[in-house]
């Protein structure tokens, strides 16, 4: 593993990218920084990290035959490569909240934002961008957010976890290679959270429905079971599962 440890930058994801630009990547080329001024999280959100206590990090992998049809498995490896780790570190009631928050007890402590890199219209790898809430333990005005000190009393290494992950990737990844992607997906929907319960949802009017969530699609779209039995699939900017 190739390792870029920075004292501070504003978003690993941003200068994994900018290095994706220029020159070839090795796979699994990291980079780790104490101080992510100016992180990135989903749809625009922005990703707020205090300094020296969690773990920020991007991975660049290269594609090996994920088709652009299927780029949510890159999402489901990732989301099991974390929680794999988290597990031999007896992290509580682990589960993945769709399409890839990483909850412990309920609570939030790791986001993962990817980003493709294009290369001649075709995906030429990803960039994992990993949040992992460890050390820190005040998360004013998050309520639903928490970190593994918070979760088990314990301080733990940041690269320490960081190592783990990388190896659970690499062990997801090639399952992903060899073609096991059932295998994948089945792994990923045992761990979503509130799948087969009803639940309520949010749409982008602000009206609330219920539903039960039934799996994830290809594409990364969520299935959800409506009234009248009809299956219908939503995109991440379309809903919010409420409760
Ligand atoms: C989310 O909104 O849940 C995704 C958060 C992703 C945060 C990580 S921290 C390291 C990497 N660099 C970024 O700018 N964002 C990701």
């Amino acid at each position: 593993m190739h390792i870029i440890k920075l004292n501070a930058i504003d978003s690993t994801n941003s200068y994994l990218r900018e290095l994706a630009s220029k020159k070839l990547l090795d796979d699994y080329t990291v980079v780790i920084t104490k101080n992510q001024t100016k992180g990135k999280g989903q749809i625009g959100a922005v990703w707020n990290s205090e300094k020296d206590k969690n773990l920020t990090c991007s991975v660049f992998k290269r594609n090996s035959g994920v088709s652009i049809d299927n780029t949510f498995y890159i999402s489901m490896v990732t989301s099991l490569a974390i929680i794999k780790t988290l597990q031999l570190f007896q992290v509580p009631k682990l589960v993945v909240k769709w399409p890839n928050d990483i909850l412990s007890e309920q609570k939030k402590i790791c986001g993962i934002l990817i980003e493709n890199v294009i290369k001649q219209q075709d995906i030429e790898g990803s960039i994992i961008g990993i949040g992992l809430n460890v050390n820190q333990t005040q998360f004013p005005d998050l309520p639903s957010a928490s970190s593994l000190k918070n979760l088990t009393g314990t301080l733990f290494d940041v690269e320490e976890l960081l190592a783990r992950i990388i190896e659970q990737l690499k062990y997801y990844f090639e399952k992903l290679e060899y073609d096991k992607h059932d295998f994948i997906k089945r792994a990923y929907e045992a761990l979503l959270f509130r799948r087969l319960k009803p639940s309520t949802f949010k749409d982008v009017e602000g009206n609330l429905f219920s539903g039960i969530i039934q799996g994830v699609n290809n594409n990364g779209t969520l299935q959800i079971q409506l009234e009248d039995d009809i299956v219908k699939e939503f995109e991440l900017k379309e809903i919010q599962l409420l409760y």
